[in-house]
């Protein structure tokens, strides 16, 4: 029985192992292809422009894949995922910070009266650029002594991933010139994740996951 035990933490690691490796290598994947991309010449004709897209689309990508992690757990009880949502915001955040530094070196020159006329002026860039805003102090007190030093406090300030993901959604569908569809997918999401969040409707689905499982090991039982 024992023994049978720790085979399942064992397990249980193993699978979280092979989930890091696999968020690891997934998340990493849109740099390589970037790198591979720019030293092959398959950046087109525009370079500047397909990089800024090549590192926004993963940043709102890992984003909401990040934002996707607590949802999950109480839909389905995967709290297996739990451990994932920290590499992933933060790799959100690597994208996001090589998307606007792209675009503030390579676009602009580093011209910043340029540029901050186009984050003062420009609704798309606005929006762009707090939810990058937002996701700077979130990224900093991302560590567990910051996460001990603030208490309370930690849980409150990362609860602005929220706006940052739904700002960058916006900036999204403000850049989107006919293909409406992935961003209004991801606003869906967000949407979904949100109402996920109420803790009335996250308790009544955590109660009827918990009786479902219940009842189908009782009725396992009674099969025996
Ligand atoms: C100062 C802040 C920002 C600026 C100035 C900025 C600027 C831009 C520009 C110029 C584009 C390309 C437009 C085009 O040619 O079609 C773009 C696209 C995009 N940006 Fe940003 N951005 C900022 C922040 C962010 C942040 C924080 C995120 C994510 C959270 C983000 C996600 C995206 C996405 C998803 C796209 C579209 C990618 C695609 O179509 O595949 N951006 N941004």
């Amino acid at each position: 029985m024992a023994a049978l035990s720790i085979n399942n933490k064992l397990s249980k690691k193993q699978q979280l192992q092979a989930l890091k490796v696999i968020t690891h290598i997934g998340a990493l994947y849109p740099l390589i292809k970037l790198y591979y991309n720019y030293y092959t010449y398959n950046l087109g004709v525009e370079e500047v422009n397909a990089a800024i897209l090549a590192t926004g689309y993963p940043a709102i990508v890992l984003l909401v894949l990040s934002l996707a992690i607590t949802p999950l757990n109480t839909l389905f009880g995967w709290s297996i995922l739990g451990p994932l949502r920290k590499p992933l915001g933060l790799y959100a955040f690597m994208y996001a910070m090589l998307h606007v530094t792209i675009f503030v070196v390579l676009d602009y020159g580093l011209d910043w009266g340029a540029f901050i006329t186009e984050i003062t002026t420009r609704w798309y860039a606005i929006v762009g650029f707090i939810s990058w805003l937002i996701m700077v102090p979130l990224a900093i007190t991302s560590t567990k002594w910051s996460q001990r030093k603030l208490g309370k406090r930690w849980k409150t300030l990362h609860r602005t991933v929220y706006l940052s993901a739904i700002l960058g959604v916006v900036h999204y569908i403000l850049q989107a010139r006919n293909d409406y569809n992935l961003p209004f997918t991801f606003a869906a999401l967000l949407a979904i994740f949100l109402v996920l969040r109420f803790d009335w409707i996250k308790s009544r689905i955590v109660a009827y996951r918990k009786e479902r499982a219940k009842a189908k090991r009782l009725a396992a039982k009674a099969k025996a």
